[in-house]
C-alpha cells in the first residue's frame, strides 16, 4: 500500500518534471539547481537567488525591491509600452490602478464572474463526460480563461475559436520573455514581434474603451482618462496575467489528482476540495520565478544585496519544500500563498484563480466517477509550463 503511494507520487513528479522541461528547459535547469541551493545564494550572471518562502515574502514586501528596472517584469512592459506604462508598476500610480479594480476581484465578485462566464462551459463539460466522451481539458480551460479575462475587460470574444486565438496570442507574447533570466533587456526584433501580438490581443480595445460600462475595466480606464495607448497596455497585461497561469493550474491540478491517485480521496470526501485547490496551486506554482530589481542596498538574512543588482525568488522551489501533493495537508504557514506572490503586487486575480479551480473540481467530481487520463502532451517553449493537451474521460468507480 505504502509502496503503491510512493510510486504514484514518483510518477506524478516525473510528469510535472517533463512538463517543466518541455515548456522551458532553462527554467527547468534553474529550478533543479535551485533545489540544491541554500535559502539565499549569489550566482554568477544571474544575481541573487532565493529558495526560502519566508525570505521570498520578506523581499516581496520590501519597497527596496522593485518590479521596475533590470530584473523586474515591469522592465519588460516598459520596453513594450513606454516609460509611462512602466510607472504603473510602482508607487502611487500602481496603488491608484489597483484601487480602480479592487471591487471586481473580491471573493464575491470572483464567484459571480466565474459562475456567469464559466458556468455554462462547466455544465457542458459535465454532460460530455457523463456521455462517455474523451475531452481535451487543456482546450476547455484555454477557452474559459480567455472568456473570463475578456469579460472583466469588456472586450468582445465572438466564439470559442476567437477565445482560443486570444489565448494563443497571449501565450506567444509571453514566450518572447523566455531567456530573460540573465537580463530583462529585449532585442529590437523581439519588440517588433511583440507589437504584432499586442495588436491581435487589443483589436477590440478601442471600442470597449469608448463604450464600456463602469462594470468593465476598460470603462473604468476611460473614466480615469488613461488614454487608449495605456488602456491597450493594461489589457495586454491582464490577458497575459490572467490566462496562462490559471489554465496551467487547472490542468496540472487535475493531472496531479489523477497521477497521485488522490482523486479517490476527493471523490469520497468532497470537503477536501478546498485543500485540493490549495495543494494544486502550491505544487504547480504556475509563476515559478518572481524577479525584482534591487533599488537600494538592503540586508536580507545576513547578506548584503547591493543596489542595481537583481534577485530571483524561485517560488516553485520554495512552495514545494513542504512536500508532495497531498489533499490532506493542512495550510502551510511558511508558504502562505506565495504562488500568488506577496506584498504590493500580490496577484489581483487570486480569488478568480481559486474559484475557477474549485468549480472545475466540483464539476469533475459531481457524478462521483473517477477520471482517467487518456493522453497528454506538454506545451513546448512557453513561459508558463502547461499541458498543450490533457485528454481525459470518466470511468466507472
Ligand atoms: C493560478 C493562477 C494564477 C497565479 C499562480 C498567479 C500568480 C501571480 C503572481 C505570482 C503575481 C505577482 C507577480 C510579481 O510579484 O512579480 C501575480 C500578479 C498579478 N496577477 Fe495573477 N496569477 C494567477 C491568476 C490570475 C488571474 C486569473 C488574473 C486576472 C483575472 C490575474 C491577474 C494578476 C494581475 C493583474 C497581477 C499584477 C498585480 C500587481 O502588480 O499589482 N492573475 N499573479
Amino acid at each position: 500500500m505504502l509502496r503503491g503511494l510512493v510510486t504514484q507520487q514518483g510518477q506524478a513528479r516525473r510528469y510535472e518534471a517533463r512538463l517543466l522541461r518541455a515548456g522551458n528547459p532553462a527554467l527547468w535547469t534553474l529550478l533543479t539547481v535551485g533545489r540544491t541551493l541554500g535559502p539565499i545564494t549569489r550566482l554568477p550572471r544571474l544575481g541573487w537567488v532565493v529558495t526560502d518562502p519566508v525570505i521570498s515574502r520578506r523581499i516581496l514586501n520590501d519597497p527596496s525591491f522593485s518590479m521596475v528596472g533590470e530584473g523586474g517584469v515591469g522592465d519588460l512592459w516598459g520596453q513594450l509600452f513606454g516609460a509611462e506604462f512602466a510607472s504603473f508598476f510602482s508607487g502611487a500610480r500602481h496603488a491608484e490602478l489597483r484601487s480602480l479594480a479592487r471591487d471586481m476581484f473580491t471573493e464575491d465578485s470572483a464567484r459571480q464572474l466565474v459562475d456567469r462566464v464559466q458556468g455554462p462551459h462547466h455544465a457542458r463539460l459535465r454532460a460530455r463526460l457523463a456521455a462517455g466522451e474523451v475531452v481535451d481539458l487543456a482546450a476547455v480551460v484555454r477557452v474559459t480563461s480567455a472568456y473570463t479575462v475578456a469579460d472583466l475587460l469588456g472586450v468582445a470574444v465572438a466564439d470559442d475559436d476567437a477565445a482560443l486565438a486570444l489565448f494563443a496570442s497571449a501565450e506567444r507574447l509571453a514566450a518572447l520573455a523566455l531567456g530573460t533570466q540573465a537580463s530583462t533587456a529585449l532585442a529590437p526584433e523581439v519588440i517588433a514581434k511583440a507589437g504584432g501580438l499586442v495588436d491581435a490581443i487589443t483589436g477590440d480595445v478601442e471600442r470597449a474603451y469608448r463604450s464600456g460600462g463602469p462594470d468593465t475595466l476598460l470603462g473604468r480606464c476611460r473614466d480615469l482618462d488613461l488614454g487608449l495607448d495605456l488602456a491597450k497596455g493594461l489589457t495586454t497585461l491582464l490577458v497575459i496575467a490572467g490566462t496562462e497561469t490559471g489554465a496551467s493550474s487547472l490542468t496540472r491540478t487535475v493531472a496531479l489528482l489523477h497521477d497521485t491517485g488522490q482523486q479517490h480521496r476527493l471523490l469520497a470526501d468532497p470537503e477536501l476540495t478546498g485543500n485540493a485547490v490549495r495543494e494544486g496551486l502550491r505544487v504547480t506554482t504556475p509563476a515559478p520565478v518572481i524577479g525584482r530589481h534591487i533599488a537600494r542596498d538592503t540586508e536580507v538574512a545576513g547578506r548584503m544585496l547591493r543596489r542595481d543588482g537583481r534577485v530571483m525568488m524561485l517560488t516553485y522551489v520554495a512552495d514545494n519544500k513542504a512536500g508532495p501533493f497531498d489533499v490532506t495537508r493542512a495550510y502551510v504557514p511558511d508558504t502562505r500563498q506565495l504562488w500568488f506572490g506577496a506584498g504590493r503586487h500580490l496577484c489581483l486575480g487570486a480569488a478568480v484563480a481559486r474559484v475557477q479551480l474549485t468549480r472545475l473540481l466540483e464539476t469533475l467530481t459531481a457524478d462521483g466517477r473517477p477520471w482517467q487520463v487518456v493522453s497528454r502532451v506538454p506545451a513546448r517553449r512557453v513561459l508558463v509550463p502547461t499541458y498543450e493537451s490533457l485528454r481525459l474521460r470518466t470511468v466507472a468507480g
